[in-house]
């Protein structure tokens, strides 16, 4: 099975070019470093907007068929910022202990951590995940979840991901 992982940098103002996106690249980066299985890349920019949002997530989940799907952006109390709610419209099953835990970590480094509303969920074979859009806390963030990530997409039955061990360390608990 081929594994497919999406990248969803979710902005205004990177999807109009007043900025470049930097924190899409960055998870780029951080996955490159961390799995050692052939995957496929599918990077999308788009605005605040909920309706993109929602068919981004489903078009990369049911079409692309996306084992993993990681954005980034539109996680704050901002009046633009939905895609924790646009998260939740798409999957059938939330999974709060990614934000508890990305949350908890990114505290050590900003007070303001606490302001990203931050989920993940499933939806049928995808693990849709959110990270803040500050591209310093992509690595934070995925470093401190990831060892939880590729038992659930296990359990959700898509490919088996592995990761190299010195970069970060894949738990699966042993049967029985
Ligand atoms: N988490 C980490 N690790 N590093 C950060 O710099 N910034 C916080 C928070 N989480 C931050 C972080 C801030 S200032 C905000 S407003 C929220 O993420 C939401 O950011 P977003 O709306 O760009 O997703």
């Amino acid at each position: 099975m081929s594994v497919h992982i999406g990248i969803v940098t979710v902005s205004d103002r990177a999807s109009q070019g007043t900025y470049e996106d930097r924190s899409g690249p960055a998870i780029r980066e951080w996955l490159k470093l961390a799995l050692s299985v052939p995957w496929q890349e599918h990077y999308r920019l788009i605005p605040d907007e909920p309706a993109r949002i929602e068919a981004t997530l489903r078009e990369l989940s049911d079409e692309t068929g996306c084992c993993l799907v990681v954005t980034t952006g539109g996680t704050g109390p901002a009046r633009r910022d939905v895609t924790p709610e646009a998260t939740e419209a798409v999957c059938a099953k939330m999974l709060p202990g990614f934000g508890e835990l990305m949350r908890q970590v990114s505290l050590h480094s900003v007070p303001t951590a606490i302001l990203s509303r931050q989920t993940a969920g499933i939806r049928e074979r995808t693990l849709i995940l959110n990270l803040p859009g500050k591209p310093a806390a992509i690595a934070e963030c995925l470093s401190a979840v990831f060892p939880a990530v590729p038992y659930c997409i296990d359990l959700i039955e898509g490919p088996r991901l592995e990761t190299d061990p010195d970069f970060v360390k894949a738990f699966r608990p042993k049967a029985g």
